[in-house]
């Protein structure tokens, strides 16, 4: 590892500090940055994480200015996250079978490794809050954007039994399932139905996960009956802003357990940081600070 580490106290801008980032399009709202920075001055390594906004059309621009000034490395966001893929020297098997990359590395020759920590941020995420609601599973996954990507991938590698994947466009749910691949994958039973109240059965499903955006605006799903969930159900919303959608506190209301989307950031950045430092960060420090940033 070629990061330098000093004391906390001497955390400060030298001549041999290193950058980190996150590419996106927008990316001013991004958490990272706040979690990441933290993580760093928490451990005192010599790097700071910055947040760039890049348009698509500057996409290899970007890399290549990242490359010739030595950036140790960054995450990617939205809608960056499929064209990387192409940019990168290799690529792990996680961000192959997904088809997309979220953290690049760039090593001192320039050569580009490409991860993608989605999935493990979801799946950590439901085994820290929910150890045993993922092995032999049946769950209905909301949505079959980008970020659905990562949940189904964690799902199966969590060991579920049957995904459900229930979008508004069904086109899209079952191109989804269908691009997704790997052994894990393959030994789920896996179907796609439009979100439609008649087309969804909820009764034993055991886990239930929002990916789509909805909530962020306020609205909830006319589709989604909570009261057709066996009592023992987890529901999950990715959002983390507002920490509570709309979605989530009628499952709350309903008696269910809940978990939002702050757990599988922050798991998923601490990958991201291990793969660019070598060291753990402080997922449980780094979860109460976004927390009250949050709420400030
Ligand atoms: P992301 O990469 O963040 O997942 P995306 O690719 O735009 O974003 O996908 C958004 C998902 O939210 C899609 O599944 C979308 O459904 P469609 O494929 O039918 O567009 C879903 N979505 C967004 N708003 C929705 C709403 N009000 N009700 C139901 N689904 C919604």
């Amino acid at each position: 590892m070629n990061v330098t580490s000093m004391q906390n106290s001497d955390w400060q801008i030298d001549g041999s500090t290193r950058i980190l980032g996150v590419i996106g399009d927008p990316v001013m709202h991004s958490l990272s940055p706040a979690m990441h920075n933290l993580a760093l001055s928490y451990l005192g390594v010599n790097a700071r994480y910055l947040a760039f906004h890049v348009k698509p059309s500057h996409l290899n621009d970007a890399v290549r200015g990242f490359v010739a000034q030595g950036v140790l490395g960054f995450n990617s966001t939205l809608p960056h996250k499929e064209a990387l893929l192409k940019l990168m020297d290799w690529v792990d098997d996680e961000a192959m079978l997904m088809g997309a990359v979220n953290t690049v590395r760039i090593e001192p020759d320039g050569r580009l490794l490409g991860y993608n920590t989605d999935a493990y941020g979801f799946q950590m995420a439901m085994e820290m809050n929910f150890p045993k609601h993922m092995l032999g599973a049946e769950v209905v996954v909301l949505g079959a954007g980008g970020a659905a990507r990562g949940v189904v991938t964690g799902l199966a590698n969590g060991g579920v039994q049957r995904i459900t994947v229930a979008n508004r466009t069904l086109s899209r749910a079952e191109h989804l399932l269908d691009s997704l691949t790997g052994p894990n994958l393959a030994r789920v039973d896996r179907r796609a139905t439009p979100l439609e109240p008649h087309k969804l059965s909820l009764e034993t499903c055991k886990l239930l996960v929002n990916t789509t955006s909805a909530g962020m605006h306020g609205e909830s799903f006319q589709a989604v009956d909570l009261h057709r969930l066996p009592p023992d159900a987890v529901v999950v919303d990715i959002i983390y802003t507002p920490a509570r959608t709309p979605f989530l506190q009628a499952a709350q209301n309903r008696g269910l357990k809940i978990l939002n989307g702050l757990d599988m950031l922050v798991h998923q950045g601490a990958r991201s940081f291990y793969i660019w430092t070598g060291q753990q960060m402080p997922v449980s420090r780094v979860k109460d600070y976004l927390e009250r940033l949050l709420n400030s």
